[in-house]
């Protein structure tokens, strides 16, 4: 499955991604957390990157565009790979198409996880993560349930960080929708459900 996967923060994007991933063991490319890695290991990319996601404003193009193109060049996406958190504005996606083009593997869907923007802010600002495993949990969850690890809160789920995303979200990633309707490929799947029951319309939408 070559797959991206489309919706506004804490859609639940990534928690979709997490169970596709344990059960066929696509390779998840995390534009997010490739760049919370990055700060984490304070490289040159999570130094430039920090500021804008602190401010829950995008990261320029060309850093994430050539993020992504050496990503996909891994020969583990040979069999596959589920994009989440990118592409992001006209200019990701067309970059992505051309990438995709080269490698002659095309997209099979891009699923966009619907859910509306007050649940949003409720389920990002109790939203906690695991340091050691990228766990996505609330808090409820005072240790990683996966691996006992210390779960904690990102600087950008804070409630004016998380309305500045939507707002973000809307001006330059909502278009997309559009896009991949255009070119045949999008799924809508209501993402205010249990995430067992988006999960079983996301493998249903698949084909899987
Ligand atoms: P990124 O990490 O991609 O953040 P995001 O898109 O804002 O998405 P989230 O990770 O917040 O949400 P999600 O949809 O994965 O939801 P989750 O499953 O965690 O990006 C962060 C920043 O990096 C950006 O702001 C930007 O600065 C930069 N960046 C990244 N990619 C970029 C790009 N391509 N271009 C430029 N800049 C880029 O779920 C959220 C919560 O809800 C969790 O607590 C979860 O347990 C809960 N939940 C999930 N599903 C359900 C459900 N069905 N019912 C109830 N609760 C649920
Ligand atoms: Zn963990």
């Amino acid at each position: 499955m070559n797959i991206v996967l489309l919706g506004a923060p804490g859609a639940g994007k990534g928690t979709q991604a997490a169970k596709l991933v344990e059960e066929f063991g696509t390779p998840h490319i995390s534009t997010g957390d490739m760049l919370r890695a990055a700060v984490k290991a304070g490289t040159p990319l999570g130094k430039k990157a920090k500021s804008y996601m602190d401010a829950g404003e995008l990261v320029p193009d060309d850093v994430i565009i050539g993020l992504v193109t050496e990503r996909l060049q891994e020969p583990d996406t040979e069999k596959g790979f589920i994009l989440d958190g990118f592409p992001r504005t006209s200019a990701q996606a067309v970059a992505l198409d051309a990438e995709l083009s080269k490698l002659e593997r095309p997209l099979d869907a891009a699923l966009l996880v619907d859910v509306d923007s007050e649940v949003i802010v409720k389920r990002l600002t109790s939203r906690r993560m695991c340091r050691d495993c990228n766990y996505i949990g609330t808090a409820a969850d005072k240790t990683c349930p996966k691996c006992g690890g210390e779960m904690y809160q990102r600087d950008d789920d804070n409630e004016a960080t998380v309305r500045n995303r939507l707002d973000v979200y809307e001006k330059s990633t909502a278009p997309l929708i559009d896009y991949y309707r255009g070119c045949d490929l999008l799924v809508t799947i209501d993402g205010d459900r249990d995430p067992d029951v988006v999960y079983a319309d996301v493998k249903q939408a698949l084909g899987l």
